[in-house]
């Protein structure tokens, strides 16, 4: 199985007050292509931290995130920005829509920066919108929306440049089991139709039945993964 991301020896640290915490400690693991990828954990396991690690947001202490081949760390400003303009997507737990914009708007702003047509960027817009189920709802703003459809707008937005993985950190946290579920059953139907790679942070147990792989972390650490226990 190709893997598109991996952790090796992963470890950030944050020195607070003289003390020095470990988010992520030592911390090694494939991430496989094409795939969909859960971290479980109490509040302060370090998921958040692997997660914008892995979407390089933030550098490690030490170890390696490497993303398709490539040691993330060492990628020249120019191309760090590419990889974040071009192969990551990120869903966040408070969507951040533009409040102003109507769904389609805030997908096709989202594309002003890939180069494409105003129409080419409108059909792509459009046709992400119609990937979350959304085609009925394009011109309403995000207040006329509920918080399961403005998560799926948020979704919309972060495949429309047609990233190879989608980070989500804890996208459910704000809604409902039966809206959370929804929004994670177009996760699922993305990794089939736009062969995206999925990576997301929950709480809620119901979203593992979804996933490909569950992974549960404590202290930093991964302590298991597919219910099998790591050393
Ligand atoms: N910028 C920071 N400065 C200092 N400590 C931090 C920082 N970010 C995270 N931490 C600490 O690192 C640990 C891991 O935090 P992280 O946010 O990754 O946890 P999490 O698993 O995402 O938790 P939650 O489920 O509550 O979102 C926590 O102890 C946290 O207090
Ligand atoms: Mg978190």
């Amino acid at each position: 199985m190709e893997s598109i991301l991996r952790a090796v020896n992963l470890t950030r640290t944050f020195r607070v007050g003289g003390e020095t915490i470990y988010a992520v400690n030592e911390l090694s693991i494939d991430i496989p292509a094409n795939s969909f990828t859960l971290f479980q954990g109490p509040s302060g396991s370090g998921k958040t931290t692997l997660l914008n690690l892995f979407g390089a947001l933030d550098y490690p202490t030490s170890g390696e995130v490497w993303f398709r081949g490539a040691d993330i760390a060492k990628l020249s400003d120019t191309k760090r920005d590419e990889l974040l303009r071009n192969e990551i997507g990120f869903v966040f737990q408070s969507v951040a829509l533009i409040g102003l914009m109507s769904a389609v708007e805030n997908v096709d702003f989202r594309l002003r920066i890939s180069g494409l047509s105003t129409e080419e960027r409108r059909r792509r817009a459009e046709e992400c919108l119609a990937l979350v189920n959304l085609r009925q709802r394009m011109d309403h703003r995000p207040h006329e929306l509920s918080g399961g459809e403005q998560q799926r707008v948020a979704i919309a937005r972060a495949i429309s440049n047609r990233p190879s993985v989608v980070f989500a950190d804890e996208p459910t946290g704000e809604l409902d089991t039966h809206s959370g579920l929804q929004v994670v059953k177009v996760f699922r139907e993305l990794i089939e139709t736009e062969g995206v790679t999925v990576v997301m942070t929950s709480h809620d147990p119901n979203m593992a039945e979804l996933a490909d792989h569950v992974v549960v972390m404590e202290d930093g650490k991964i302590v298991s993964i597919d219910g099998r226990e790591t050393a």
